[in-house]
């Protein structure tokens, strides 16, 4: 294990967010958080100092070395994320966090069906990697995910690129929501695309480590400020 000054810290975020209708309903996503669980084990088993931001999903990182730490809400990633990002090397957002949240959840009670059908209204959530992009040190990497129908996968991951200010998106096709296999392509800032697999999670996992280490310049040697 390389000592904690000089190994690489990486910071990961999986699974979806709940966002409470009331004291027992919730908004959520399909996302199983394998993706970025893959990453935290690899990351771990490179001895990098790995922390994993997991929403609620029943998997866990198999690693011991992986610190986990778990959110709930979009907002509660968001406060994970304040803590977290600053000091890390290279961020990677792959939890599918909600784009809208109930305005007005009730914590303390359950709606019920009396008095007929009730309208839910919904508030967009801040875009977390926009906002840790926006306030990045020099020298950190910073990759996010897009799910996207494939007749615009790479059209899309482009935009979210631009839009979101990351160093690359992993464009995925629907179908890699909570399947074994995933057929993704890195969109990058800088340099040119490139498509992994379709290769298992655990697979792919290592290849994109492998992208963000040959980003690292030089080697091992990211600032630490
Ligand atoms: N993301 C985020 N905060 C949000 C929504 C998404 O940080 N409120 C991140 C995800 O973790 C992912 C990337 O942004 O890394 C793309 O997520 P996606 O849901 O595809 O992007 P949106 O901004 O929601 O784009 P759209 O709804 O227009 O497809």
């Amino acid at each position: 294990m390389p000592d904690d000054t000089r190994r690489p810290k990486l910071l990961i975020t999986a699974g979806p967010t709940h966002e409470p209708i009331d004291a027992v309903r919730y908004i959520a996503n399909r996302s199983s958080g394998r993706v970025g669980i893959a990453l935290a084990d690899a990351g771990a088993r490179r001895g990098w100092g790995v922390t994993l931001l997991l929403g609620p999903v029943a998997r866990e990182p198999l690693h011991t070395h992986v610190r986990p730490l778990r959110f709930t809400t979009a907002a509660d990633l968001r406060e994970l994320l304040l803590e977290h990002a600053p000091t890390c090397d290279a961020l990677v957002m792959a939890a599918a966090v909600a784009d809208f949240t109930p305005r007005s959840p009730d914590l303390s009670g359950k709606m019920t069906r009396m008095g007929g059908m009730k309208s839910l209204e919904l508030v967009p959530t801040p875009d977390l990697l926009a906002e840790v992009a926006a306030g990045r040190r020099p020298g950190q990497i910073i990759v996010g995910f897009a799910l996207e129908p494939a007749g615009r996968l790479l059209e899309s991951a482009r935009d979210k690129l631009r839009r979101k200010g990351a160093d690359a998106i992993v464009a995925n096709p629907l179908g890699t929501l909570d399947a074994d296999t995933i057929d993704a392509t890195i969109v990058p800032a800088i340099g040119p695309e490139e498509r992994f697999g379709p290769l298992e999670k655990t697979a792919f996992a290592e290849r994109l480590l492998d992208w963000i280490e040959s980003r690292r310049s030089p080697p091992g040697c990211a600032d630490r400020a």
